[in-house]
Parts: structure tokens; sequence; C-alpha cells
């Protein structure tokens, strides 16, 4: 089987390492203009929605006609997402004026406009998660790391879905009182990498692998899915999640043959090197947002200050409308 391998990737833009960017390479102000706009839609629109799964159908249909958000974000994307350095930090509408609900509807105003807007996080339909420690013990079988206040583990969201997830936008509500520090890794630098010295394990990772699916079973009741960490095809595509691929195999009753452990640890080895992870710290009324192929992320762990927990809420925006 011939597979067709992402070249190196020299642009640096594209293959950057920690401190090759500063704040100002990649923040970017919403203007008074497009914030005035969705100030106006909240008046008129914002409690008409559902809180928990706006962005689908009308609301959809009435962010995009929001004209000057729409074309902002559109710049941002072409400028920031599209062409390197695969993320941006956008200063958006500060928390302070809404309440938790609205907030979240403001989150899907921005973020709704970008590529076809946002799709459903899980079966219940919610478009926009709230992510905070939930004080819960951490099973890594059945818990959400987003849901703790560990740092670590760098992947990608949504492996466990289908389609991919092209946008990974993070709104700042309330910072950690100590750490929660969101930090990207560029997976073109993690590619070029294994291109140099394993080019072995390189090419496993663009053959599929099992992938626990977690609580989206298949439609015959599949609780894996298979496929690649790597795949290329005009740019590059990854996604990764090291956990739910050992899940994977334990669920689909495999063992793990020692090409598979090999080309994960060769993975990681780069993946954790501190020399690659920009640390993004985020200011309430900021949205982080990345894209899901060309950068991995994960956080530092946080200890919240009594009574002020920290608070991100995420969305995801798909290469489909359907979720
Ligand atoms: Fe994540």
């Amino acid at each position: 089987m011939t597979i067709t391998t992402c070249p190196p990737v020299l642009n640096p833009r594209l293959a950057w390492k920690k401190n090759d960017w500063s704040p100002s390479d990649y923040t970017v102000d919403l203007s008074p203009a497009a914030v005035e706009e969705i100030r106006e839609f909240m008046k008129t629109e914002g409690d008409k929605y559902d809180h928990r799964t706006c962005g689908a159908d009308s609301f959809h249909d009435k962010t995009i006609a929001l004209l000057a958000c729409r074309s902002e974000i559109e710049e941002i994307e072409s400028r920031f997402l599209k062409s390197g350095p695969g993320f941006v930090v956008i200063n958006a509408l500060s928390p302070d004026d809404f309440s938790l609900a609205q907030l979240k509807v403001v989150m899907a105003c921005v973020c709704g406009n970008f590529g076809n807007g946002l799709v459903a996080q899980d079966t219940h339909g919610e478009v926009v998660k709230e992510v905070a420690d939930r004080g819960l013990p951490f099973d890594p079988a059945s818990s959400k790391y987003s849901d703790s206040n560990r740092g670590g583990n760098y992947h990608t969201d949504g492996t466990e879905l289908p389609i991919p997830i092209r946008y990974f936008p993070l709104y700042c509500v309330r910072p950690a009182a100590r750490g929660g520090v969101s930090k990207l890794v560029s997976s073109y630098t993690i590619h070029n990498r294994l291109q140099d010295d394993d080019l072995n394990s390189l090419q496993r990772l663009y053959r599929p692998f099992y992938w626990d699916r977690r609580s989206r079973v298949g439609p015959n009741g599949e609780r894996t899915i298979e496929k690649p960490v790597f795949e290329y095809d005009k740019d590059l595509k990854c996604r990764y999640q090291r956990l739910f691929i050992e899940l994977g195999y334990k669920l689909a009753n495999q063992s793990v043959e020692q090409d598979v452990s090999r080309a994960l640890d060769a993975m990681d080895r780069h993946l954790y090197d501190d020399a690659l992870a920009m640390d993004i710290p985020l200011r309430a009324g900021q949205v982080l947002v990345c894209n899901n192929s060309f950068t991995l992320h994960g956080r530092s762990e946080f200890q919240d200050a009594p009574g002020q927990p920290r608070l991100y809420l995420r969305g995801w925006v798909a290469d489909t409308i359907a979720a």
C-alpha cells in the first residue's frame, strides 16, 4: 500500500515552535462595529434561543447575517487559521455584561461564523460546553479530562467523531487563579521531526488505529472506529488522543503490536518536548481559536480561587454542518 505523506514543510507560519510567536503576532481585536452588531443581536434575539442548542438552523442563518462580524471572522480564518500559525486569540466581548446563558449565545454568534458553524458536542445537541473543574474523581476510561483541573495530555478534539473538527474555539469567561494556561504544538513540526528521525513510525501513523468512540457508538453499536493519526491531502490532517487509541485497542480486543506502541511513543517523544509547546494564557473576554488539524493542544494544571472557578466555553466547528 502506497502512503502519500506530507512533504517536509519549511514554512515557519505552519511549522513553528515555542517562542516563534509573540502575542501581538496572533492577537486581534473584534472591531467596535462587530461588537455593536452582536450587542444589538443580543438585545433583540439573544433570549429567544436555547443556549444549549443555539447554532443550528435559524440561529445559524441569523448569525451569518451579522455582516461586520461575518466578514471579520472570514478574514481572521484566512489570515491565521488556514495559512498558519493555525491559531488566533480574539479580543471579543467582556463576559461581565452577560449572564452565563447569554454568554453561550454570544460565543455562538462569534464562533458560529467560522466555517459551517458550530456543531453538537454530545448526543443532546449541546453546541457550547462549559469547561471547568467539576471536582470529580478522574477515571481515564469514563471521565473527561476537560471536567478536571489536570494538565498535560496533548490531543486534538473530537477524535471520537466520524467527521473531523476543523476549528476548536475556547472563550475565557474566568481564568484560573493559578495555571490553566493553554499549550499548543504545531502538528507540522511534529511531522517534520518524525520525517527526520523515524520514518517507519511516521508511515505507521498514516495507517489506521482502533479508536474508542466514547459515547458516540456507531449505527450498529460499534464502540470503536478505525482511522489514522495523519492524513495528507493538500495540507496535513492530524488527529491524536493516545488514551482513546489505547482504549480502542482494548474495546476491539486487539493487542497493541510493537509497531503501534513504537509509533505512538515516537509521536509523544516530540509532542512532549518542552521546546515545542507555545503557552497561550487567556484573559476574560478572549477567545482562542485553533485549527484542530494544524495544532495539538493541552493545558497546564490549575488551581481555582475559592468561589471563582476557572470557566471556559468550548465550541466545535466541523467540516460539515451535520453533527
Ligand atoms: Fe481538548
